[in-house]
């Protein structure tokens, strides 16, 4: 798989040393292979998320971070040393899990020093009731102590999760769909929330979602798992702009896809015929192969890198792809209008056009207009039988 810069090479040192490594982890349970042979690694202090759909392994892993379950085979290191085999209370990481399970009978102050309290010895009660102090401020619950946890709204319960996690000081802090039980508008609120707070203090984040929204918005790296793998690690940007395949340009943001044929190409513009024999051009993405000429491909363009005009001849000179369609839909969305549009043989596609663009907003369902695109819009991706 690919690195990114923000995600350190393995077996670098000091600083460099990631937080988190994982090398060739795999996970059986009886047949099930629930993590397939996973390379990564955590650089220090950065927000990354793990992005999947669901049974993709993204607990599994978290777990094995943690310590509650032990790979089957490969390692796992924290902070350059192998904790394969270490226990959970051993390892400088803290989780907070999707149910955030709050003991009911205790009241915050409690929930958020068990942690401290567990410890053999304990610490002195004084220095507890700071550190409960500390972690509460941190999670913007400072005066909370003494609230039990049913008088606390669900993003107060979520913080005192999060406090609880954070008051053992942990290296690494692993968050299983955390924001995942409250309504949007407090998950939004939690997401700044949780943002703001990895940015204070400094200490890595791994985050475990299935929302693409909540990943691409709040993480330096996104790693896309599908079955066990992890199929593209690398910043939003990255993953949007230079998906390494179908499944990743499918799960981030929204694509227009075509079936077609590649043909030899130079200067990195590959010649593609689609499957209705329309022949037209697209391009590598930089992280992904090069496809052979002959091979079966993916044409994958974003629908907001679609030009429409009245007219072909309208359509700007660099625009070399140009297709007849009829509007079906057309969805006002404020700054940006969303057409539906159907071609004769290639079928429906969606096009996006921002309403400062000349004649953006002009046309009507019903209305026979051109489309197009430049041939550094189109993604030419490799269609392996596992994506068809
Ligand atoms: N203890 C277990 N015993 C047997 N199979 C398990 C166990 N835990 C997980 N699995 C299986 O391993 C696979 C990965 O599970 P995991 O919980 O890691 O998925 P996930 O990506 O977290 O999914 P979700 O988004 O639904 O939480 C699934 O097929 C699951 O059924
Ligand atoms: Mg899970």
């Amino acid at each position: 798989m690919n690195f990114s810069p923000a995600i350190a090479p393995a077996g670098a040192a000091h600083e460099d040393t990631p937080d988190v490594e994982f090398r060739g982890v795999s996970k059986l349970y009886g047949d099930v292979r629930a993590v397939d042979g996973v390379d990564m690694a955590l650089k220090r202090g950065a927000f990354v998320s793990l992005l999947g759909p669901s049974g993709c392994g993204k607990t599994t892993c978290l777990r094995m971070m943690a310590g509650f379950e032990q790979p089957t085979t490969g390692q796992v290191l924290i902070r350059g040393a192998d904790m394969t085999h270490v226990p959970a209370y051993r390892r400088p990481v803290n989780m907070v899990f999707q149910h955030y399970a709050l003991f009911p009978h205790l009241n915050v102050e409690a929930n958020v020093s068990y942690g401290l309290r567990q410890r053999s010895p304990a610490p002195p009660a004084s220095e507890v009731k700071k550190a409960v102090a500390e972690a509460l401020a941190m999670v913007r619950l400072g005066g909370y102590e003494r609230r039990r946890t049913w008088e606390l709204s669900g993003g107060q319960q979520q913080r005192v999760a999060l406090a609880r996690a954070l008051i053992n000081r942990p290296a690494v802090l692993l968050l299983d769909e955390p924001l995942a039980a409250l309504d949007r508008k407090l998950r939004r609120e939690m997401q700044i929330e949780l943002q703001n707070l990895q940015r204070n203090i400094g200490i890595t984040f791994l985050l475990v979602t299935h929302d693409q929204e909540e990943a691409l918005s709040m993480s330096d790296q996104v790693c896309i798992m599908r079955d066990g793998k992890i199929v593209q690690a690398g910043s939003p940007r990255e993953l949007y702009d230079e998906p390494v395949d179908r499944y990743v340009a499918d799960f981030v943001g929204r694509s227009n896809f075509f079936a077609g044929r590649a043909g030899s190409g130079a200067n990195g513009t590959i010649p593609v015929t689609l499957a209705n024999g329309f022949a037209t051009q697209g391009r590598s993405p930089t992280t992904a192969a090069v496809p052979r000429a002959g091979e079966t491909i993916v044409l994958s363009i974003r629908p907001e890198q679609m030009v429409m005009a009245g007219r072909a001849a309208d359509l700007p000179g660099d625009v070399t792809s140009r297709l007849e369609v009829v509007l079906r839909n057309r969805i006002f969305l404020g700054e940006h209008i969303e057409y539906l549009v159907e071609h004769a043989t290639l079928g429906e596609f969606l096009v996006l056009i921002p309403r400062q663009a000349d004649q953006g907003d002009r046309f009507a369902t019903g209305d026979t207009v051109s489309v197009g695109w430049r041939p550094k819009a189109a993604l030419v991706l490799r269609s392996t039988a596992a994506q068809a």
